[in-house]
Formats: structure tokens, C-alpha cells, sequence
């Protein structure tokens, strides 16, 4: 079926011979799914094969081993540094080729940006520890280079022989090869360092001794940072000399990213950057080269990722979030069905930064079905066995995608929300400055819902008496959470008002000097909130440092980039002691006492489940969850899942 909305994103291509079936590219994300000694697993398989079946032309497999242990990056990362992992790459090739998907694989080494998990030093050109993670390095020896350089062209070799169609060298985000090209990061004064042209030997090198043992028709992609947006590293201006010789020695087609560990934000972009905000890297880099050129970042619609092929910006789009958070993407597009396509809203939460980067496997904000293909009745729905009366009470994320769930699987489903809208949390939570992604998940389920034969019923509160006349079989409470007002003295002060009612305008927030109380990620949401308005903001935080709740990407952007540069102040260690029409008196670790002077005081001081009617109706109604915050606050991907859960069990 050809699509006539996105001739040019369905227009086939070519990456040096071979021909891709249109120009959808998932670039490799790292997800944990490799077994424990880096085997490719059942879960990494199916999750590949869901984005094959829809219609994805170009896989490039997560980042893999060359050098195990010190080459290491995350806790379960694929490995090819030996044969006997041959087979498993096999098997994956094999599965993704069926739906006319071509296959590649990314060759990668940390170096410097070695987080440290297997209790090695790490190695880089120099010995300088990146400033993000602050693992300890030692500089690499001209023989171990040698015996690097070999080792990549090896796992080039051993993934060829196991059918995969092409091999990717990340020389992007600062890992080993990015080490080696950047001033920033090499400061040698070898043959391996000093110049550009010494620095640039170890890709090039690289790139060489793969070409002579795959032979000219074997593809090489080189994905690298074509700005590092780092003082003192690459910037656009040497990435197109690194293109040019790049392609000069023998590469295919150039892989255009930025960003370095030490710039974090910039290579997977918090909630607040642009949809295609980097695509002019690719653009430039296109200008120089006679290769095809892929771009990547934030691109999130087909609208937008058309209209850069349209433009002649890059020859194809890598849309890596967007087809975790719906692995159906390239197959809505192709179908017309944009508002079935379920959005990344750049949480980073369920991937990247809560999951990947903490040793979890991976999963999504928006989309349950991340890492449990694998399993009966996720990617496919199970019919249910029995047809059930089902009553959601809260419709905030996860009685909302209950309620969904469970009615597509064939049970009838009513969603009662007390408020006069749906969403629940998300609708104050949106407000925040560059959140407005979140408004991503409320569009979703505005289409779904009704088509998925959801019965709504807004302005309606479900209480025990409801639930009798009701009489579900199931019930699904998934009330949420309310803020938290501690016991402090001064707390209901006609002074004080909580965070939430700040954000969605309900209170008003009189004078210039504003204090929050609570430095988690609501407090400092609030606090950049009300800084545009060019007030002076205190922080005052218990624990040592603030946004401790957050995700790790996003809080660095917080705390590195927006909270300074909003002039925001922060003084944590502090426990509030009273709160009055003065000010807020804290208390620091000595027990001394201060007076905060403020017009204004914010309570952030946390959330707590509401109250729920599981005690009250359990006993009458024959299967009762409760889901979400309503059960302990948290984030929305746990509202998701456990809704995705329970209506998959009943
Ligand atoms: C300012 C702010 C920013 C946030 N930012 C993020 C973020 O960036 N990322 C993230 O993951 N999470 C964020 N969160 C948290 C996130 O919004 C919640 O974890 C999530 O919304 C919980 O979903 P839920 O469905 O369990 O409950 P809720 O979203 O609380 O929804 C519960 C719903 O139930 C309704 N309800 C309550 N009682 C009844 C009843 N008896 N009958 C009928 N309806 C009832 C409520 O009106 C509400 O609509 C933020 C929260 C806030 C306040
Ligand atoms: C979970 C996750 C893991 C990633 N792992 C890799 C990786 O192994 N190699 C790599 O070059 N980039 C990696 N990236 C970066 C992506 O390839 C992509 O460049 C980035 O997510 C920005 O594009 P997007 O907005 O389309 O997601 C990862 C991203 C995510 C979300
Ligand atoms: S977890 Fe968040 S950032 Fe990651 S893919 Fe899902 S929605 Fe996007």
C-alpha cells in the first residue's frame, strides 16, 4: 500500500548497496533485555519483531560490546566480543528479515564513560574522567589501541557471519571512538593525539581494517556527535571534516547525533526541546557528504518527519523514542491513523534515565507493552473469557488505560470521574514550564477511549452507595493522590498555598518573595513556574540535594541549565520548623533557627493516596484492584502499568 500523505517518508532508499523499504530508521537504544552475560534474549527478539512487523526499514541494534569488561556501558548490554554470541544475533536477524526490515548493528566501547559496574578502572585516550559519571580512567596504551581497533573490526566481521546487514561504529555522545576525535576529551601526544589528524586516526583506522575483511558491499554506518555542545569539543565546523574523511575511508552512511554525557540533555532530550530542534546538524552535514545522511531527535510525528525529507535535510529519519512509546508508528502513518499513534512525551522515565541507566530493563511512561511482548495477552490482547460488568472509578492515567484495556478485550466498561475532565494529575502536571508533551497522553486517550467502547461518565463521584447500585463484578479504584499538608505549625495560613492549586491558577500568589516548601520535582517545577513572573524564589529542602524524585536526565537539565539560569535559590538541609505571615523559621543541621522572609509560601511537600473505598465495598464486590496513586503516589508509568495489568487478569 503506497501512502499518499508521506510519499517521501515511504519512498525507498539505499545505504551502499543495499535497499532499505522506506526511510523509517529506529537508531539503537540500549534496553537491559541482554542476558546477563550479554546473550541476545527472547524479550530483546519480540521486542524487535513488533517494530519490524510495522513497517520500520532500518533496525539498528542497541549499542554492543567490543571489549568486555571495561568497554562496558550498561548492566545487561548485548556482547559480540566472542563468537559463541554469534548464534543469538543469528536468531534475531532471522526473526526481524520476514517483514522486509533490514538490520544493523552498533560496535561500541564506553571508555571514559564507563559507569562502572564491573568494578574495573576505565580506559579512554586520556586520562580524564568525564565529568557526568566521575568513574576513574586511565589513559589507553598505543598496544591496546591496536588490539581495540582489531577488536572492533572483528565484531564488524562476526556480525556479517551472523547475518546482520550492516554495523554501525558509535563515534557520537562521547563514548570511546568520540573520545578519540574530540580535543575535549584527547589530549594525547602520540601518533593517536595532538592534531585533528592524529585524532582522527583511531576511526579511521577502525574504519579501514572492517573494510578489508567485510569487502566493499557490506553497509558501515559512523553515528557521531556532529556538536558535542561542550567548551573545547566538537563543534559543527570540524564534524564536517570528520564526514569527509570518514566517508573518504570507506563509510556508507553518516548517523548525525550531538551531544556528549557531559551535555546529557542534549542526546536525549528532556520534555522541553523541540520536535526536530537538532535536524540543521544533519542538514549541514548533508551539504558535505555524497552519502546519505540520517538525522535523529525529537521527532515525533510523521508530519514532521516528512516535511524533512520533503526539505532535503537528511536522506532518513530515526525516530528512536517515538517508536518505543508506539512500536506501530510507521504503520499508523503509512494507514492515516495519526491520532491512534500513541506519542513519546521525552519523559526519559520508563527508558533511558529511571530504567536503563538504573539497571532495570526497559520500559515506557506510555506504552505498558514495552518489554513484555514476550508474553500472552500484552502485545496481542487475549479475549476475555467471560464478558464483566467493570466500573473504573478516577480517570487519570491509569484508570484510564484500565478502562481502555479492558475494553478492547471485550468486558463492558463504565470510567466514572469525579471532576468534569479526565486526566487526573496530568492536568496540573502540564502546566509546569515545557511539559506541555504530557498533553500527548490526555489526546490518546481522548481518541481511545470512546473507541475503544468505554462508557464515560464526568462529574461523578464513585461512592459506596454507587458502587451498590452498580453492582460491578469488577472494580477498579484508581482514585489517585492529593497533596500532603503536614502537621506544621502555620500550614493553614491564609499565606500558604498548595503547589498544585499554584500551577493550575487556583491560587493566587501574592508579593515578590516567594518560599517553596519541598525541593522534590513539584517544588522546583513551581519554582521555575513563578519565576517567570520575576519573582525572588527560595527553595527550602530537608534532604541534602533537591529533585531527588526525578529522573536523572531531566533533573541534570533542571539543575544544571533552568533553575540557575531562572535565579531560583536553593537551601537544602533545612527542615521547616514554623511557617508565618513573616516567613517560613527553619532549622539547619546544627538545629539553629532562621527566619526565610516571604509574601508567599508554597507548600511541595509531597502527595498521599486518597482515601479509597476498598475496605467499604470488598465486601460485595467479587474482584476489587487498586491501581496507581491511588495505591502509593508515584509516576504516571506506574498508574499505566498497573492498569495495563489488571485489565489484562480479569
Ligand atoms: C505538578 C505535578 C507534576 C507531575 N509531573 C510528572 C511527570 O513529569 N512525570 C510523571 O510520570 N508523573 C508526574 N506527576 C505524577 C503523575 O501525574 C501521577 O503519578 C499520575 O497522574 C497518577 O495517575 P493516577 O491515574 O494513579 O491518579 P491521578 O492522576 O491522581 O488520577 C486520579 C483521578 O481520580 C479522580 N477521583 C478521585 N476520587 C474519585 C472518586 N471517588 N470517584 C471518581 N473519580 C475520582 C480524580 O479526580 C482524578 O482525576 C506529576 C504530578 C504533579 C502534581
Ligand atoms: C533507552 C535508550 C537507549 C539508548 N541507547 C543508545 C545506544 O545504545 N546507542 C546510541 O547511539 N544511542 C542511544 N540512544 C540515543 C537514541 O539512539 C537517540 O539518538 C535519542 O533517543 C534521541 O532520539 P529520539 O528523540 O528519537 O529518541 C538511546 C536512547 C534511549 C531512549
Ligand atoms: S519512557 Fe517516556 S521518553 Fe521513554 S519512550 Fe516512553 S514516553 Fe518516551
Amino acid at each position: 500500500m503506497k501512502s499518499l500523505k508521506y510519499p517521501s517518508l515511504f519512498q525507498p532508499g539505499r545505504i551502499g548497496k543495499i535497499r532499505i523499504k522506506n526511510r523509517i530508521v529506529m537508531p539503537p537504544m540500549a534496553t537491559n533485555y541482554a542476558g546477563p552475560s550479554g546473550e541476545v534474549t527472547e524479550r530483546l527478539i519480540k521486542y524487535h519483531v513488533e517494530r519490524a512487523k510495522s513497517e520500520v526499514g532500518l533496525i539498528i541494534i542497541e549499542n554492543v560490546q567490543v571489549k568486555y569488561p571495561e568497554g562496558k556501558n550498561v548492566s545487561c548490554q548485548l556482547r559480540l566480543d566472542d563468537s559463541k554470541y554469534i548464534p543469538g544475533f543469528q536468531e534475531l536477524a532471522e526473526a526481524v528479515h520476514p517483514y522486509g526490515t533490514k538490520i544493523f548493528m552498533q560496535i561500541h566501547h564506553a571508555g571514559r564513560q564507563y559507569h562502572g559496574i564491573e568494578g574495573v578502572e576505565g580506559v579512554a585516550p586520556s586520562a580524564i574522567p568525564d565529568g557526568f559519571l566521575n568513574v576513574p580512567v586511565r589513559e589507553l596504551t598505543a598496544g591496546e589501541i591496536l588490539d581495540l581497533i582489531e577488536r572492533f573490526s572483528e565484531t564488524a566481521l562476526r556480525a556479517m557471519s551472523a547475518g546482520i546487514d550492516g554495523v554501525e561504529f558509535h563515534g557520537a555522545h562521547g563514548y570511546l571512538i568520540g573520545q578519540f576525535m574530540s580535543p575535549h576529551t584527547n589530549q594525547r601526544v602520540d601518533e593517536w593525539g595532538g592534531t585533528f589528524e592524529r585524532r582522527m586516526k583511531f576511526p579511521l583506522e577502525i574504519i579501514r581494517r572492517t573494510r578489508a575483511k567485510t569487502g566493499p558491499d557490506f553497509p558501515l554506518s559512523f553515528r557521531f556527535s556532529a556538536d558535542e555542545f561542550v567548551p573545547g569539543g566538537l563543534k559543527l565546523e570540524d564534524s564536517r571534516k570528520i564526514a569527509r574523511m570518514v566517508e573518504a575511508a570507506g563509510i556508507d552512511v553518516m548517523h548525525v547525533s550531538a551531544g556528549i554525557y557531559e551535555s546529557m540533555p542534549i542526546i536525549l532530550e528532556p520534555m522541553r526541546f523541540a520536535e526536530g530542534w537538532r535536524v540543521y546538524l544533519a542538514e549541514e552535514i548533508r551539504k558535505t557528504v555524497n552519502i546519505p545522511v540520517i538525522t535523529v531527535g525529537v521527532i515525533r510525528t510523521p508530519e514532521v518527519a516528512e516535511k524533512i525529507l520533503r526539505e532535503g535535510k537528511a536522506d532518513f529519519v530515526a525516530v528512536g523514542r517515538t517508536l518505543i512509546a508506539d512500536p506501530h508508528w510507521a504503520k499508523k502513518a503509512k494507514e492515516g491513523r495519526e491520532e491512534d499513534i500513541r506519542k513519546c512525551i521525552s519523559c526519559n522515565i520508563g527508558c533511558i534515565g529511571g530504567y536503563v541507566f538504573n539497571d532495570r530493563y526497559m520500559r515506557c511512561t506510555v506504552n505498558p507493552v514495552v518489554g513484555h511482548e514476550r508474553f500472552e495477552g500484552w502485545a496481542e490482547l487475549k479475549p476475555a473469557e467471560r464478558k464483566k460488568n467493570v466500573m473504573v472509578a478516577g480517570g487519570g492515567p491509569g484508570g484510564m488505560e484500565a478502562a481502555r484495556v479492558a475494553s478492547l478485550r471485550g468486558h463492558n466498561v463504565t470510567l466514572y470521574e469525579k471532576e468534569k475532565e479526565l486526566c487526573g494529575q496530568l492536568k496540573i502536571a502540564a502546566l509546569g514550564p515545557g511539559k506541555d508533551k504530557l498533553n500527548f497522553i490526555r489526546e490518546y486517550y481522548a481518541s481511545q477511549l470512546p473507541k475503544a467502547g468505554v462508557r464515560i461518565e464526568l462529574g461523578k463521584k464513585v461512592d459506596e452507595s454507587l458502587v451498590r447500585d452498580f453492582k460491578p463484578d469488577v472494580l477498579i479504584i484508581a482514585t489517585g493522590a492529593e497533596p500532603l499538608i503536614p502537621d506544621i505549625p502555620g500550614i493553614d495560613g491564609g499565606n500558604v498555598s498548595p503547589a498544585w492549586d499554584v500551577l493550575s491558577g487556583k491560587s493566587k500568589v501574592p508579593g515578590d518573595n516567594v518560599v517553596i516548601a519541598g525541593g522534590g520535582l513539584v517544588g522546583c517545577e513551581t519554582a521555575l513556574f513563578l519565576s517567570r513572573e520575576g519573582r525572588k524564589i527560595t527553595i527550602i529542602e530537608m534532604l541534602e540535594e533537591l529533585a531527588v524524585d526525578m529522573e536523572p536526565i531531566t533533573r541534570f537539565d533542571l539543575l544544571t541549565e533552568l533553575l540557575p539560569k531562572a535565579g531560583v535559590r536553593a537551601l537544602t538541609r533545612r527542615v521547616i520548623a514554623q511557617i508565618s505571615e513573616k516567613g517560613v523559621t527553619v532549622l539547619d543541621p546544627f538545629q539553629r533557627k532562621t527566619l526565610i522572609e516571604a509574601d508567599s509560601v508554597i507548600n511541595a511537600m509531597g502527595a498521599k493516596s486518597v482515601e479509597n473505598l476498598e475496605e467499604k465495598v470488598k465486601e460485595f464486590v467479587p474482584e476489587v484492584f487498586v491501581i496507581g496513586d491511588g495505591s502509593k503516589p508515584r509516576r504516571i508509568i506506574n498508574a499505566t502499568f498497573e492498569g495495563a495489568s489488571v485489565a489484562r487478569i480479569i
